[in-house]
């Protein structure tokens, strides 16, 4: 019997990367999972490819093509995940985009494109799956990706460490609001993980001329990390099942640092 067998999962972001590992770590523990992201047609593939793991576990898989920033979109995600599995558990918010620009470069569209998806995406996020699960009763919880960005502003991604820090207030007045609900909210702060994210945010970091070779950045970025490498996605996925299992019940409001050491806060 897996940590969450039974519960029904959405987790964004979850057509590569992060959200993929979480997804997949959830459906191998006996959970039913949707796959959502705005590659609607990779989600469906990954859901797919997924569906021999779906019936060890003992889930059920399925996709969903959202944009986590249209209102409309989130909610007919959820309604269908929810008319699929019964009742949705947990809601992963993990979803992001991040696009470097040295800090006086920084433009409105490059702050609103990235505070649009990291920040209002998990809100509106929370707020259609705190909704749900008002309405089918019996709590939940809600998951949202922070990262070391949101305990720290590094230079080249200041939008993006903001949008970072709002994660953490948004979790915090979630819980807050939601608590009354029996609906816990926490979150998880991923230091250096080796996916797509990170290889776009290389090229990019040459382009603006803050790196001169690929994998320059991120080895100096990550040079102080004590566990001395970075992480893969499946070194998040132990803690974000833990999240989504009842073992975390009594946790709320929290934001669980993994990232191998590297900010000590
Ligand atoms: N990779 C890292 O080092 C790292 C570190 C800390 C936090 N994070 C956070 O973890 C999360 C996942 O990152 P990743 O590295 O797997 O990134 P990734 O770029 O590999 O995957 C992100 C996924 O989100 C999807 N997406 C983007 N905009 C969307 C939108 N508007 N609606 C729905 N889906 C959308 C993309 O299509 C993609 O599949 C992000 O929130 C990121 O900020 C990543």
């Amino acid at each position: 019997m897996g940590r969450v067998s039974g519960r029904a999962c959405l987790v964004t972001g979850a057509a590569q990367g992060i959200g993929r590992a979480i997804a997949e770590a959830l459906l191998e523990e006996g959970a039913d999972v949707c796959f959502a992201d705005i590659n609607g047609e990779k989600a469906a593939h990954v859901a797919a490819e997924n569906a021999e793991r779906a019936s060890t576990g003992g889930g059920k898989v399925m996709s969903a093509k959202v944009d986590v920033t249209q209102r409309n979109e989130v909610r007919d995600m959820i309604a269908r995940a929810a008319d699929a599995f019964g009742r949705i558990d947990v809601k992963f918010n993990n979803a992001g985009v991040n696009r470097p620009m040295n800090f006086l470069d920084v433009t409105e569209e490059n702050w609103r494109f990235i505070m649009d998806v990291n920040g209002l995406g998990v809100l509106i996020g929370m707020q259609e799956a705190a909704r749900q699960m008002i309405a089918q009763g019996g709590g939940g919880k809600i998951v949202n990706t922070a990262s070391i960005a949101s305990r720290q502003g590094f230079d080249n991604v200041a939008p993006y460490c903001a949008s970072k820090w709002a994660v953490v207030s948004l979790t915090q007045s979630g819980a807050r609001d939601l608590a009354r609900h029996d609906i816990t909210v926490t979150g998880f702060a991923p230091g250096v993980v080796a996916t797509e994210m990170w290889e776009e945010v290389d090229r990019d970091l040459m382009a603006i001329g803050a790196s001169e070779r690929p994998g320059q950045a991120m080895e100096e970025f990550s040079s102080e990390i004590l566990k001395g490498r970075v992480a893969t996605p499946a070194d998040i996925t132990g803690t974000t099942t833990f999240l989504a299992s009842r073992d975390s019940d009594y946790m709320t409001g929290q934001i669980v640092m993994i990232d191998g050491g590297m900010t000590l806060v």
